[in-house]
């Protein structure tokens, strides 16, 4: 192949350095030298790099990889279908600051043995509960939902402007173990940051796990952004603060 500025038909171009470089190292690839089966190779594994690269994007971000669906291991196998649903608790019996603070809260031990001192007390299942209880330890719940350190979250905001638990959590009614319905990738957020009025729905509906968007929910949605004066926030500095 044409080495650099050796090459028979080569002459230099104008222009400025960056471009001058820039021309050499096509000039070299594509020399007089390389000939059109070289070319055809080089391009064909160019657009196959693309794709492999694109490939592992779809992976990446592919629910396998996010492992959304799937229910996370927990000390005790707590079902929100057998409490939400079976028994009638509400949210925020166990999750008290979703209202008020970034953190939607966990429950204390105290929570669970408010009912489980007298319901189910002698069940093995309930040993780590009661465990944590006697010793003073709070139970490890594994994480389910996470978004990485550089994006900032806060639930209160979300719940005053008429964003339900599911739009985010899916059926967690319906969970006999959690796992998480949303992977949490960014565009997910921005979805509907850009048009808020599409998914929001009255204050009063978020904490109820079967709401639908009515037929009317554009109509409804833009009456509801007035009513809560709600903004669309797009500005990176929103999340990445
Ligand atoms: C009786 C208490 C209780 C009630 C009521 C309850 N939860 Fe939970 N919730 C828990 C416990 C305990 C965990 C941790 C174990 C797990 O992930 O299943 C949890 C976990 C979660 C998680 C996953 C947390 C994480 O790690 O990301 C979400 C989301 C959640 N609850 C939402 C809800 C919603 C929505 C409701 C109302 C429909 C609700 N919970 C009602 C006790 C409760
Ligand atoms: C308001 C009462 C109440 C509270 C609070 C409560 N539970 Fe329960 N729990 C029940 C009842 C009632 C059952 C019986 C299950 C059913 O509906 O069949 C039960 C059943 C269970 C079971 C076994 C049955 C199953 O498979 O779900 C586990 C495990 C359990 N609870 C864990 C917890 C934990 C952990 C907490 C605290 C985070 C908690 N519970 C808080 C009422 C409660
Ligand atoms: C706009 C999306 C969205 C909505 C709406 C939402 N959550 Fe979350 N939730 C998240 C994200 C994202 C996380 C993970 C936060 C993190 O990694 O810091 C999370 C985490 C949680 C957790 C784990 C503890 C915590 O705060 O990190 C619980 C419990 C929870 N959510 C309950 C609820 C309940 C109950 C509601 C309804 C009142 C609700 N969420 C509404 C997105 C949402
Ligand atoms: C289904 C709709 C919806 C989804 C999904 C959603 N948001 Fe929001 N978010 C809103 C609305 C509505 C507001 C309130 C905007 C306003 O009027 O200030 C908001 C506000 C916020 C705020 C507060 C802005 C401020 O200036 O105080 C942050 C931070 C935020 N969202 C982060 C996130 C992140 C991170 C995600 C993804 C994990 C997410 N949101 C997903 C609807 C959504
Ligand atoms: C509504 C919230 C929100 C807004 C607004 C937002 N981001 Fe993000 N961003 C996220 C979330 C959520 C992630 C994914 C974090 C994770 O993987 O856990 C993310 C991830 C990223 C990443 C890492 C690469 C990736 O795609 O996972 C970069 C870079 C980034 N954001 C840049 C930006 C820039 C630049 C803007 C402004 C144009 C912006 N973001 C606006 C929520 C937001």
């Amino acid at each position: 192949m044409a080495e650099h500025g050796k090459g028979p038909h080569l002459h230099e171009p104008a222009g400025t350095l960056f471009a001058q470089i820039a021309w050499l190292r096509v000039a070299q690839v594509f020399g007089p030298g390389a000939n059109s089966l070289a070319r055809f190779s080089l391009v064909g594994s160019l657009v196959g790099l693309a794709l492999l690269f694109g490939a592992l994007e779809l992976y990446v971000r592919s629910p396998y990889v996010t492992a959304a669906g799937q229910p996370v291991d927990q000390p005790v196998p707590f079902s929100h279908k057998h409490h939400v649903t079976d028994d009638g608790i509400d949210c925020r019996y166990c999750h008290t600051t979703v209202e008020t603070s970034s953190f939607a809260g966990m429950p204390s031990t105290q929570t669970c043995m408010n009912c489980h001192s007298q319901i189910w007390a002698q069940s093995p299942t309930l040993d780590p509960v009661r465990q944590s209880f006697l010793t003073g330890q709070a139970i490890r719940w594994n994480r389910v939902n996470n978004v990485a350190g550089f994006v900032y979250f806060d639930h209160s905001i979300h719940v005053q402007k008429g964003v339900g638990c599911s739009s985010c959590h899916g059926r967690i009614d319906q969970m006999p173990l959690t796992y998480k319905a949303q992977s949490f990738q960014m565009s997910f957020c921005l979805d509907c940051h850009q048009n808020p009025a599409h998914s929001i729905r009255p204050q009063s509906e978020v904490f109820n796990m079967a709401w639908q968007p009515p037929a009317n929910q554009d109509e409804l949605g833009r009456q509801l952004v007035q009513a809560y004066h709600v903004q669309s926030k797009i500005s990176c500095s929103t999340c990445h603060r």
